[in-house]
């Protein structure tokens, strides 16, 4: 079963240790996701391939190089969002598709809701998943097959917190897809914990809510 990277970077594990902090404000927390995220986005991208283009200094040739293929960023909303800017930013020329989902509080099973992807529109792209919690996997699994029909088949996730129940269940639906972690945890809440079922233990909570101060 394939494993997913979890970041050893020193600066990753300083700011998921705030985030995780529940005195936090949101402010703080959108700042933290974006830097954890720059920084997954940083090792999840090493092996972008590239093509040469050379380029006109003010005195002369020097290689070059240019992206060798589209890169499209697929934010899953709501917690997704907060790490479109920092995504961007190392990819300007990228590609944002918008994947509204949430999980019913009941079932924990995705609904979607919004989507900007139609069939063949990331053919050929290096398709990037952004969501900071993967808990039960649902939404994952769901976008992922979204992804798919739309034409992805180069697939990497990068999550802040996962779980070991999500990250089974993702490699299990689709083995294909590369995960890049700021952290993995030790389980899901169940029956006998404080919280309700599904909530990544110790996780950070609520990424959504913490982000946007609902
Ligand atoms: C959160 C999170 C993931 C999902 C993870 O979103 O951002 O999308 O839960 O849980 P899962 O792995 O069990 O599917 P949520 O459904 O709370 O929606 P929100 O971002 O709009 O708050
Ligand atoms: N979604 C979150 O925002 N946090 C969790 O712990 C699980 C799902």
């Amino acid at each position: 079963m394939p494993q997913p990277s979890v970041s050893q970077h020193p600066l990753v594990h300083v700011a998921v240790t705030r985030l995780r902090h529940r005195g936090t404000a949101p402010a703080d927390f959108r700042t933290l996701v974006g830097i954890a995220t720059g920084l997954l986005l940083y090792e999840a991208l090493a092996d972008l391939a590239v093509e040469t283009a050379a380029v006109e200094t003010p005195l002369a040739t020097a290689p070059g190089w240019v992206l060798a293929r589209p890169v499209a960023f697929v934010p899953i909303l709501r917690a997704g969002l907060g790490m479109v800017d920092a995504a961007t930013r190392l990819v300007p020329d990228s590609q944002v598709r918008h994947l509204g989902l949430y999980r019913d509080e009941r079932t924990l099973e995705p609904v979607v809701y919004y989507s900007r992807l139609a069939a063949g529109d990331l053919a050929d792209t290096t398709v990037v998943l952004l969501d900071p919690m993967l808990a039960t996997a649902g939404s994952a699994v769901a976008a992922t097959g979204l992804v798919k029909a739309a034409g992805a088949t180069d697939l990497r996730l990068v999550g802040l917190v996962g779980a070991p129940e999500g990250v089974r269940a993702l490699a299990a639906a689709h083995p294909d897809v590369r995960v890049y972690l700021a952290a993995l945890d030790d389980r899901l809440t169940g029956a006998g914990d404080t919280w309700p079922a599904g909530y990544i233990l110790p996780g950070l909570g609520d990424a959504g809510d913490r982000q946007f101060g609902t």
